[in-house]
């Protein structure tokens, strides 16, 4: 069957490679899958088994697909692509009020219904936790703790610290469960954070974009943001911060150095010293969110922020929301020299964080199983995004730009000029998928022509298919 070849007087390898190629680029076979074994390409398309090894080298060569030991040829999960990353953004010099909270509540409405498809919340799908294993874990200790019937006062329930503060040196930090005070997810660690060490009117430095949590705490304590330059892949523009700094008083930093939502970029080590080094010099704290820490595409997981913190400066965020159960509402917040504010503030507010759901992923960390769950995730969460990002340059129109995540599973969409992200937004929902415009990521009237795209369902048909039908939405 050499006819299914294309025609022409190259070499049969390379007219092999060039078919399979175009597969590729047709979303036929897609990042991760594999490609016809030596032996059944050999008897699809007639050739000898040595024609497909070429074939395979050269497309292997050419960055399409990669060999896996005793397993076969696949699709590489970065394939290259076409599309340009976006600019280093350029918000304006000025800090302002935010006013977010009614666009993040319009866009959340849509999030309740299950019938659209999943690009909006960045949330991974159910599935891929384990579920049923930590509900066994939660019945059998409501049955046999009863002390995790009643208040679990701050810092919180202790066994749950002392794993936190274990796991934390991978990171980097070396944390006593004292340092720790766990939180109802890391959106309440982010709102004491930014309570602890600031006031109403206060200026909060940002990157930009952002996420919208951030904004709209910001924009319910009645402090003022300030957005700075953040490169795609470098995240914050560490000199911009340093002329901010010389120039007006920051009440606090906030960033997201590992995986930022939405952009994806994980800042360097040496950027995330510096960052760290720079505020302690003008004496301002970071709030530090490392909710995607565990979720980068390589194997170590990277340094956080706070392994450079030598002056308590840096208040770091995170939860279990991400990796485990975002239901259970399990977070924690290392709140540096605002421990005594951060405890108080907590009490002042939420009282406790549930028991049961503490003690619970507790003895799920214990047990040993986190990392193991924890690597098929991140196998997951990549192939998504993979799978995203090839859908995206497949399908969306021409003058698209998107970002190359190094973790996390969201994709920041630059559209071409002239597309407007809530009005695509608006017809989206009437064809039954979610998305999350660009200005809920900014304080400013900005990223009008920008979409975030969540990948965190195993990937399918379906979103396929959603995917091509938003292409010829923002096409439209
Ligand atoms: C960057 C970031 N920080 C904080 C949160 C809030 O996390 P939680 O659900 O643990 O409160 C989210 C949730 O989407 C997030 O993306």
């Amino acid at each position: 069957m050499v006819s299914a070849l294309p025609s022409g007087s190259a070499p049969l390898y390379e007219r092999l490679a060039t078919h399979v190629e175009d597969l590729v680029r047709r979303g036929t076979f897609r990042p991760g899958d594999r490609i016809p074994s030596v032996r059944e390409a050999t008897g699809d398309f007639g050739v000898s088994p040595a024609t497909v090894i070429q074939a395979y080298q050269l497309l292997e060569g050419r960055g399409i697909v990669e060999p896996r030991p005793r397993s076969g040829y696949y699709v590489r999960l970065a394939p290259p692509t076409s599309l340009p990353e976006p600019a280093i953004t350029a918000p304006p010099n000025s800090a302002c009020r935010v006013n977010v909270c009614d666009l993040v509540q319009i866009v959340f409405e849509a999030e309740r219904s299950h019938a659209y498809a999943p690009f909006g919340g960045a949330c991974p799908n159910i599935e891929l936790y384990p579920a049923a294993r930590l509900a066994r874990i939660l019945g059998s200790l409501g049955r046999r703790a009863k002390s995790s019937h009643g208040y679990d006062f701050p810092p919180g329930a202790e066994p749950l610290r002392r794993q936190i503060a274990r796991r934390a040196t991978r990171a980097g930090a070396r944390l006593a469960p004292d340092d720790i005070v766990t939180t109802c997810g890391a959106a309440e660690a982010l709102h004491l954070a930014l309570r602890a060490v600031a006031r109403p009117g206060d200026v909060i430095a940002l990157e930009s974009p952002t996420y919208f949590g951030v904004l709209s705490t910001i924009e319910s304590l009645g402090m003022v943001a300030l957005e700075l330059p953040t490169h795609p892949r470098d995240g914050l523009d560490l000199a911009a911060l340093e002329k901010v700094l010389q120039r007006r008083r920051i009440a606090a930093v906030v960033a997201m150095p590992c995986f930022q939502n939405p952009v994806g970029f994980r800042m360097s080590d040496e950027s995330k010293e510096r960052l760290v080094g720079i505020l302690a010099r003008h004496e301002v704290p970071l709030i530090e969110d490392d909710i995607y820490g565990d979720l980068g595409f390589e194997d170590r997981r990277p340094l956080a922020a706070k392994a450079f913190d030598r002056h308590g400066l840096v208040l770091t965020c995170s939860s279990f929301s991400k990796t485990l159960a975002p239901g259970y509402r399990v977070g924690w917040i290392v709140p540096g020299r605002w421990r005594d504010a951060v405890v108080r503030l907590k009490l002042m507010t939420t009282i406790a964080t549930a028991t049961l759901p503490q003690l619970a992923v507790a003895e799920y960390l214990e047990t040993g199983e986190y990392e193991r769950h924890l690597r098929r995730l991140r196998r997951v969460l990549q192939r998504n995004v993979a799978c995203g990002l090839d859908a995206v340059a497949r399908f969306f129109p021409p003058g698209t730009r998107v970002t190359r995540p190094a973790g996390g599973f969201v994709l920041w969409v630059e559209l071409p000029s002239g597309v407007d992200a809530i009005d695509l937004h608006r017809r989206a929902l009437a064809d039954r998928i979610s998305i999350c415009p660009g200005p809920m990521f900014s304080s400013q009237p900005r990223y009008g022509q920008f979409v975030r795209l969540s990948c965190g369902v195993a990937w399918s048909d379906r979103l396929d298919d959603a995917m091509r039908r938003l292409g010829k939405l923002a096409a439209a």
